[in-house]
């Protein structure tokens, strides 16, 4: 396995290249099962989690061309023309629980299929149940059946109202996709908001689809025969903007973040690492973050977007064991993702944790030492230590930072900064 050799006490000086965000290309990549005409998307991010999804679209026989523009971005060409197989393996599905994103669509366009059921992950247990429900009440029927979900739609799927009782992302993209080919107008309430949403929402409708109120709490969209192919930019990964950003603050750095409207797809983020203390201005070409020497103690509560997201509370809490007080995060998400906290014990953080209250007092200085990446984000949260810290630091399992974060290495070097990948 892999290992990121970080040296510590470096500055981020430079531009970074924000790539094509991977939670808007994965359901993009579903979506094109609807049609078996070409779906081509520009500004794909090099991600292993996105050549898991392009395998498993290949093993249901989607016909699959990807041109590497540069060193961070990819076009790919995807025709669902010949799809014979209506089976997501366990084997892919385990590797990544995003393919259960699939199941939609593949039920909608042949009213049958077999999803393996995804397990649990290191950050909570991560049910479907609301996918199942919001489907079952278009119509769909389903079995568990050794570890497999069989999924019919015996009448084919119905337009419905279904008001989600908690926000899910993926859940309102299954439903969302679904619902373009069924009988009549699906109304889905309380539905997810984040840009990623509204990315699919505005790829499903340049495809042919008639659907409004994406990027707010109602979604309607009215079901039609069929989708066509159509061509489409992925928006900027805002995870990836937010996370050099922090990178920048605590290494007591300069970037420039280049990538598309950041400002407006981080908005509680922005405001957040303002008042700990980092200089944010918006630049022609995307935003500057600059530290400014010290850092403010601040209380976050991780939220559904436009709130605080998720996917920047371990890399957040990186930066807050360096600030002047105490702060503290309540994860609302995920109801264990605290896990990075021992990792962060060990480079000298003072942190307690309380269910999903974290407490965090911040020391003077970290110090670098064999760590363990447990999940994806958690991963760049100890790589962020590491730039601060003293000595170095040695972080293994980083296969989890490549499901997410493309050419890390080649990116920190872009900003004068030296990390080795060791293999193993
Ligand atoms: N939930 C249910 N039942 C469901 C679905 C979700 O109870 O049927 C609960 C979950 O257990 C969780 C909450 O609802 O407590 C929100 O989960 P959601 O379904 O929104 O998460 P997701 O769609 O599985 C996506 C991202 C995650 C990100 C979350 C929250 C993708 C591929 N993944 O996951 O991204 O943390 O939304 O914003 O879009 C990451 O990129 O590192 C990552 C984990």
């Amino acid at each position: 396995m892999d290992k990121l050799l970080v040296y510590g006490q470096q500055k981020l000086m430079g531009k970074i290249p924000i790539s094509g965000a991977k939670n808007a290309a994965l359901p993009l990549f579903a979506a094109s099962l609807l049609t078996s005409e070409v779906l081509t998307l520009h500004n794909v991010p090099p991600l292993s989690d996105i050549a898991t999804m392009a395998e498993l679209l290949t093993c249901l026989g989607t016909h699959y061309k990807s041109d590497n523009l540069s060193r961070d971005e990819m076009t790919v060409h995807l025709q669902a023309d010949h799809v014979e197989n209506l089976v997501a393996k366990y084997e892919l599905v385990k590797k990544m629980r995003a393919s259960i994103l699939v199941l939609g669509p593949l039920l909608a366009r042949y009213g049958h299929c077999r999803v393996s059921a995804p397990g649990g992950c290191a950050i909570g247990v991560r049910p479907i149940d609301l996918h199942l429900k919001g489907l079952e009440a278009m119509g769909a029927v389903f079995e568990l059946q050794d570890g497999y979900i069989d999924a019919k739609a015996p009448h084919g799927l119905n337009g419905a109202v279904f008001e989600f009782p908690i926000v899910t992302v993926t859940g309102t993209e299954n439903l969302l996709m679904a619902a373009t080919l069924a009988n009549g107008t699906t109304t889905l309430i309380n539905a997810a908001q984040e840009p990623e949403i509204v990315d699919l929402a505005e790829c499903l409708i340049s495809m042919g689809a008639e659907i409004s109120g994406h990027g707010t709490s109602t979604i309607t969209i009215k079901g039609c025969g069929e989708l066509h192919g159509a061509t489409h930019k992925i928006i900027s990964d805002r995870i990836e903007a937010g996370t050099y950003a922090l990178a920048a603050g605590i290494s007591g750095g300069d970037v420039e973040l280049v990538g598309e409207n950041l400002s407006s797809l981080l908005p509680t983020f922005l405001e957040t690492i303002s008042r700990i203390g980092l200089d944010v201005t918006p630049t022609e070409a995307g935003l500057r973050v600059r530290s400014t020497g010290s850092l403010q103690p601040i209380d976050i509560t991780t939220a559904a977007f436009p709130g605080f997201p998720t996917d920047l509370q371990a890399q957040t809490m990186a930066i807050l064991c360096l600030a002047n007080g105490v702060s503290n995060i309540w994860e609302n998400i995920w109801e264990n993702r605290f896990i990075h906290v021992a990792e962060l014990h060990r480079m000298g953080a003072n942190i307690t944790v309380s269910g999903a209250h974290a407490q965090i007092k911040g020391v003077q200085q970290l110090t670098g030492a064999q760590v363990m990446a447990t999940d994806l984000r958690a991963s760049f949260s100890l790589v962020l230590a590491a730039l601060s810290a003293k000595g170095e630091t040695l972080i293994d399992r980083i296969y989890h930072l490549d499901r997410g974060y493309c050419n890390v290495t080649e990116k920190l070097a872009d900003c004068g900064v030296c990390v080795q990948r060791v293999r193993g």
